[in-house]
């Protein structure tokens, strides 16, 4: 954990508390601020107390995904930017306070009181970790904070929603699913696809051998959606507002840049695994869900032309993605990069893909059409409540799937094992392609075999004062 100096838990929740008592239910006629867990259980009425730590892009489609819900009620949001432009559009302004805008301007007019201050901005995540009357935490940081963050929050005896990829490194992956179950923990991987009514359907007909005895599967990511600036790339200012020091947290120490933090941390190795990763983590979820492989990884990886930028480039992850890996049975998972990111599995008796917007194709064409008999193999349905469904419930239900494990104490869709087999799998198929050169998986004890190189790259050394 981090060593820094931190406000007292007492000192730091009780005047908040007290504060946001009076505002929520005096100013907006909103019930008292008790914790859920305060009060024991989870009766219908009773609200989760939810904070927000990261308010950048993906916090567009959190925040209203976990809005939509009555039984939650979030009060809290952090981000270390306060507010500024620089993220994925020109002139889009994000930050804590447009987040705390955004929350206050939802219970202001579901209220229909016009007025709503219940929701405090922090800058600093442990001061809201802190607080007693949080029941759950949505990490919605760039992938080298999930780590950190998630294990901080279980000890705090928060849930958490974390989004995906789950972690940066092995290691990371492995001590955070170690808190969560020491803990108590109920912990949802932002993986949403799982709810997807299109993608589940998808992974029972493989599960259900409509296409016979499965030899291969496709996967596609994305490639990167803004140039690297040149080689010869300036550190610039840092903006008003942004905490540049905290943002970098346990990464090294690095010169700032523009292009380094808002949303493009995710074509930088010392943050992300690029886009290997980034979209792998939803692609290769599918992959492995649809081939029953949640709690085990491929035991081998081999490089197959991944490309990067030259050495000194500001993106230094893969450009192209291109790994081939085995599973012990033999099945074959090749990751490559194209325009649209999708999944394909290649059967004996026909062949099955599923994009990310749901669109199913296959051979035989009318395979995709296939009902599962009652008998057969159903996986879980993220909210059996809905029955239609748009794009746009995927987030939501995939929210509702860990609010009502929170309440069930039933692990969700995709606890902390399986967001940390798939991100091993992406992980695993980076080193491949950073060394160019085959590597040999030892899923159970989690071991890269006969290869110190990689194996040392299971793990990074955290900046100082962090360290989980
Ligand atoms: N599930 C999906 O489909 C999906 C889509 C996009 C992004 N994501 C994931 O969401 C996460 C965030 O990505 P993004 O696109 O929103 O990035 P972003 O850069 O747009 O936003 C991240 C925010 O986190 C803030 N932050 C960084 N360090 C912090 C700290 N120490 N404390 C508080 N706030 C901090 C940043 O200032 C920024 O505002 C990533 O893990 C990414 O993989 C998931």
């Amino acid at each position: 954990m981090s060593t820094s100096p931190l406000p007292t838990r007492s000192r730091a929740s009780c005047s908040r508390r007290g504060f946001l008592k009076t505002a929520a239910a005096a100013v907006c006629g909103m019930p008292a601020l008790i914790p859920a867990t305060a009060r024991g259980r989870f009766a219908p009425s009773n609200r989760i107390h939810v904070g927000l730590i990261g308010c950048g892009h993906q916090s567009q489609r959190i925040v209203p995904s976990f809005l939509v819900h009555d039984d939650m009620q979030m009060i809290a949001v952090c981000d270390v930017n306060r507010q500024s432009d620089g993220y994925y559009h020109p002139g889009q302004v994000l930050g804590r306070e447009t987040a705390k805008r955004w929350v206050e301007e939802h219970y202001a007019e579901k209220t229909g009181s016009g007025r709503f201050s219940g929701c405090r901005a922090y800058h600093d995540y442990r001061e809201l970790l802190a607080r007693e009357d949080i029941d759950a935490v949505a990490l919605i940081v760039p992938d080298h904070w999930h780590a950190l963050m998630a294990i901080e929050a279980a000890e705090a005896g928060k849930d958490i929603y974390c989004e995906k990829p789950l972690a940066l490194t092995v290691t990371e992956g492995r001590k955070m699913v170690r808190a969560v179950r020491e803990h108590g923990r109920i912990f949802q991987t932002g993986a949403q696809f799982r709810s997807s009514p299109a993608v589940r359907h998808a992974c029972e007909l493989v599960r259900n051998g409509r296409l016979g005895t499965i030899r291969r599967v496709l996967t596609w990511v994305a490639g990167n959606h803004f140039d690297c600036p040149g080689p010869d790339w300036e550190p610039m200012p840092v903006p008003a507002g942004f905490d540049y020091d905290f943002w970098l947290g346990s990464a090294p120490e690095a010169p700032y840049h523009h292009d380094r933090c808002l949303f493009r941390f995710r074509y930088i190795l010392d943050y992300s695994n690029g886009q290997t990763a980034n979209f792998g983590a939803h692609v290769n979820d599918i992959a492995q869900w649809g081939l029953g492989t949640d709690l085990t990884s491929p035991i081998d990886y081999q490089d197959e032309g991944s490309e990067f930028l030259p050495e000194g480039s500001l993106f230094s992850a893969a450009v192209r993605t291109a790994f081939r890996a085995r599973y012990a049975d033999g099945v074959e998972l090749i990751c490559r990069t194209r325009e649209n990111a999708a999944t394909r599995f290649e059967g004996t008796e026909g062949q099955l893909e599923v994009s990310l917007g749901g669109r199913l194709r296959s051979y035989p064409e009318n395979l995709k059409d296939s009902v599962i008999g009652p008998d057969e193999i159903h996986l879980p349905v993220a909210n059996p409540a809905h029955t239609v469904h748009r794009r746009s419930d995927v987030d939501a239900d995939h929210v509702r799937n860990f609010l009502d494990a929170v309440k069930s104490r039933q692990d969700p869709l995709e606890p902390a094992e399986v967001g940390h087999s798939t991100g091993n799998l992406c992980i695993l198929g980076n080193i491949a392609q950073l060394l160019k050169r085959t590597i040999r998986w030892d899923p159970e004890n989690e071991q890269i075999l006969e290869d110190d190189q990689a194996q040392q790259m299971l793990s990074r050394p955290m900046r100082a004062p962090w360290q989980i």
